[in-house]
């Protein structure tokens, strides 16, 4: 087991620390939410539990079906340790059914399913508010090769894949989500952060209720209740 090391980076959900071994991290998952880029924020205890347990549960799927990815262990019940990456700053975002932004956007209803699964890129930039991009500007800005953002858009279709099956098991709808990516040191690209409903859109099967973020963001329902609901559904399945 590796030894815990000095704080590297403070974010909104998460905090993580080097360790004794430089190609690894570890991963603290923090019982704070927030919204509209860091103006709302609050403290909600268990969160940090919920989507630890979460997201190492999704990277263990995915890692199963041949996804690469930067997971190595769930340590403890807020902690995990991960290999070391630098992450490119772009939220990679894939969309099955217009909402969020998009319904905003472009006046799609919220619901309305897209004929195909859509890949999007958001600039991770805090003070610009993490513009939409597209593929040009993230060669211009030299974020990526042409090479990369066809990897890219091909690793977030595969994990659409996996996720819209094993989510749709637990009896819900993957709407949307966010992926982040890291290169290694020797330059590869694998899959890195979190999945969880943070960072995805769930709705649920039959009734269309709320079962990701949306509920802190829009505050129309306890976030801890949902998130434990699809936690126990993602069980309940053993995916
Ligand atoms: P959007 O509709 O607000 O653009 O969000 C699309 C998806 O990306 C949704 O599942 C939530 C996720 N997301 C994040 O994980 N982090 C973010 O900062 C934003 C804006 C969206």
């Amino acid at each position: 087991m590796v030894k815990k090391g000095e704080l590297l980076y403070e974010g909104k959900a998460k905090r993580l620390y080097i360790t004794d071994d430089e190609t690894v991290l570890w991963v603290e998952y923090l019982n704070q939410a927030t919204a509209s880029n860091g103006l709302r924020k609050d403290m909600i205890q268990g969160k940090g539990e919920l989507n630890n347990k979460i997201t190492s549960l999704i990277f263990e799927a995915l890692a199963k079906c041949g996804i690469r990815q930067h997971f190595v262990k769930k340590i403890s019940e807020t902690e995990q340790l991960i290999q070391k990456v630098e992450i490119i700053p772009l939220e990679v975002v894939l969309r099955n059914i217009a909402a969020g932004s998009f319904s905003k956007r472009l006046g799609v209803k919220e619901g309305k399913k897209l004929s195909f699964p859509i890949v999007e890129f958001y600039f991770k930039e805090d003070s610009l508010d993490d513009p939409f991009i597209n593929d040009e500007h993230v060669l211009v800005l030299k974020i990526a090769n042409r090479e990369e953002i066809a990897l890219l858009k091909a690793e977030i279709c595969k994990v659409n894949e996996v996720l819209t099956e094993l989510f749709h098991k637990a009896k819900i709808k993957l709407i949307d989500f966010k992926l982040e990516f890291g290169r290694l040191s020797d330059g590869s690209i694998i899959l890195a952060d979190e999945i969880s409903p943070d960072t995805c859109r769930l709705w649920d099967l039959e009734t269309n209720e709320h079962l990701d973020k949306d509920v802190y963001r829009r505050e129309i329902g306890d976030l801890v209740s949902v998130y434990k609901e699809v936690l126990t559904r993602l069980l309940e399945n053993e995916i």
